[in-house]
C-alpha cells in the first residue's frame, strides 16, 4: 500500500510536463498528414505542447501534433492519441469545421483545415539501453535521475527531470527500441508501462493504446518489452530485476 502511494505522487503532477525540448524545424511546407507521416517516419512525431512555458519556447509558426476527427470529437495529440489538457486558443478559435491546429508566431492557436500546407515541427527522442538490473521502481529513478536532478521531494524531481523510462507508441517506437535492446544482458527490458489503481499508462503521461491489456489482477505489474518476441508488451511482477530502456528528447 505504502508503494502504491509513492508511486502516486509521482505521477500525480504528470499533466504538466516541463522539459528542455529541443525541436527540429522544417522548413517544408506540409498538409497537417503529411506533417505527421514525415515527423514519425523520420523523428518521433508532430510537435506536442503541454504548458505555457513550452507554448513560449516553440518561437514558431506552424502546424503543431494537435488535431480533431470531427468538430464533435476531442482535440487530440499525434503523439498516443492524449486528449489535450492545455490550450492557447486566439479569441474566436477553433472554427467549428477545421480540424487541425497552426500557432501563430504570436502564439496563440489557431484552427486551420487540415488541408492546407503549412511548416511543422518534430521532435526526436532518444533511447538509452542501461545494462544494470534493476526492479521497475529503481529503473524509474535511475532514468529520471540521469539529468543529475535529484531531489527528496518526488514531486520536484519528477518536474525537473529530462529523462523517463521508455514510452512507446508507433511501430517505428517499437523497431527503434528492439534493435537497441539486442544488447541487452535480459531477455526482457523494463518500459514506462505501469498501472495506477488498475488503470493501465505511460509514465510519461500517454494514454495507454491497447485495449486488450488485462485490467486485474494489476497491483504489482510492470511491462516490458521481449527483445526477440513481437508483442507489444509483456506483464511481469515489478520487483523483478531487469534491464531498461530510458528516453529524453533531444
Ligand atoms: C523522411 O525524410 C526524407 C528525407 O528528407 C523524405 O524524403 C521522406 O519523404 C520523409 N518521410 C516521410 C514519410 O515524409
Ligand atoms: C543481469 O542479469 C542477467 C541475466 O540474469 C545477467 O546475465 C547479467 O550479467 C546481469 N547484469 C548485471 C550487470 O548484473
Ligand atoms: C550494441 O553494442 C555494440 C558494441 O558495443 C555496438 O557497436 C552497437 O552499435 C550496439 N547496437 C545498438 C543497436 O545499439
Ligand atoms: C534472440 O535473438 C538472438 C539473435 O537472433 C539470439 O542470439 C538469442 O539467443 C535470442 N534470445 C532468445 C531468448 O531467444
Amino acid at each position: 500500500m505504502r508503494k502504491h502511494v509513492a508511486l502516486l505522487l509521482i505521477l500525480f503532477p504528470m499533466c504538466g510536463h516541463l522539459l528542455n525540448l529541443k525541436f527540429y524545424n522544417d522548413p517544408y511546407k506540409y498538409t497537417w498528414a503529411d506533417a505527421e507521416a514525415f515527423c514519425r517516419e523520420n523523428h518521433t512525431d508532430l510537435v506536442r505542447v503541454r504548458t505555457a512555458e513550452e507554448n513560449t519556447a516553440l518561437q514558431y509558426s506552424g502546424w503543431i501534433g494537435l488535431s480533431r476527427k470531427d468538430a464533435t470529437s476531442p482535440w487530440k495529440w499525434s503523439r498516443g492519441g492524449e486528449i489535450t489538457i492545455f490550450t492557447q486558443w486566439d479569441g474566436g478559435e477553433p472554427d467549428h469545421n477545421e480540424n487541425c491546429v497552426n500557432r501563430k508566431s504570436d502564439g496563440k492557436w489557431e484552427s486551420k483545415g487540415c488541408g492546407e500546407k503549412r511548416n511543422f515541427l518534430c521532435y526526436e527522442e532518444k533511447l538509452i539501453l542501461v545494462k544494470e538490473n534493476k526492479t521497475w521502481e529503481e529503473a524509474l529513478e535511475h532514468c529520471r535521475s540521469l539529468n543529475g536532478v535529484v531531489t527528496e521531494d518526488p514531486a520536484s524531481s519528477y518536474w525537473n527531470h529530462d529523462y523517463d523510462l521508455v514510452t512507446l507508441i508507433t511501430p517505428k517506437d517499437y523497431t527503434t527500441a528492439r534493435e537497441i535492446a539486442q544488447n541487452a544482458t535480459t531477455d526482457e527490458v523494463w518500459t514506462g508501462l505501469c498501472n495506477l489503481a488498475g488503470e493501465w499508462l505511460w509514465v510519461g503521461g500517454e494514454e495507454m493504446q491497447y485495449e486488450d491489456i488485462p485490467k486485474c489482477p494489476t497491483e504489482g505489474l510492470c511491462g516490458v518489452l521481449e527483445k526477440n518476441g513481437t508483442a507489444p508488451y509483456g506483464i511481469r511482477n515489478c520487483q523483478q530485476k531487469r534491464n531498461f530502456l530510458c528516453s529524453t528528447f533531444n
